[in-house]
């Protein structure tokens, strides 16, 4: 049923069809720039794209610092939502996390993004503690989320 056929790393050639999904998908956009400086001037950031029928449907972005794993981004192209895409970047984006030691998973949502902090609750995020006027275009509230990561389960010991 999931129509997701590979993850694969983002490139500067993706980002035309980045723009289409981060159009339809956020209310305050980032511009192309933004993804340029991360994916070429950011030692920190991990972008991957999902692939159905060789076309994108879906990002996510990862800064892995040390031993936090901050997701700075993730969308699935409106289309494609609520069949398991979103999930299955966020567990590639966790499964790359504590291959890289990292001991969790943090993450800000919108106050207003209820179908996002319910997706996020639903892989195991909880609620850590809002941050005021995070988002300055309309200075929105943020909730930041935690996961916990289980290297136990990763190393299979
Ligand atoms: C948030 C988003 C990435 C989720 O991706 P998705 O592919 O639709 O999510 P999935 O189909 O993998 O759903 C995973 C879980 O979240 C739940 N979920 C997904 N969308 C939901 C919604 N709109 N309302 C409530 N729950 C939702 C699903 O029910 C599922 O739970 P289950 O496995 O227990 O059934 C996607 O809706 C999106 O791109 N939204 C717009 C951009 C955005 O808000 N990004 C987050 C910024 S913080």
């Amino acid at each position: 049923m999931t129509p997701l056929s590979k993850i694969r790393p983002m490139r500067l050639r993706d980002l035309f069809w980045i723009l289409q999904i981060e159009n339809a998908c956020f209310p305050s956009p980032w511009p192309k720039e933004e993804f340029i400086t991360e994916l070429t001037n950011n030692r920190f950031a991990k972008y991957f794209v999902a692939i159905s029928d060789k076309r994108i449907i879906g990002f996510i972005g990862l800064w892995l610092i040390f031993e936090e794993a901050h997701v700075t981004t993730i969308a699935v192209l409106p289309n494609y939502q609520k069949m398991g895409i979103g999930k299955s970047l966020l567990s590639f984006g966790e499964k790359l996390a504590q291959a890289s030691n990292c001991t969790k998973m943090i993450l800000e949502v919108r106050e207003s993004n209820k179908n996002a902090y319910q997706f996020y609750l639903n892989e195991g995020y909880k609620f850590n503690r809002i941050k005021k006027n995070y988002y300055t275009h309309n200075l929105e509230d943020g909730i930041e989320m935690i996961k916990e990561l289980n290297h136990a389960a990763h190393s299979g010991s």
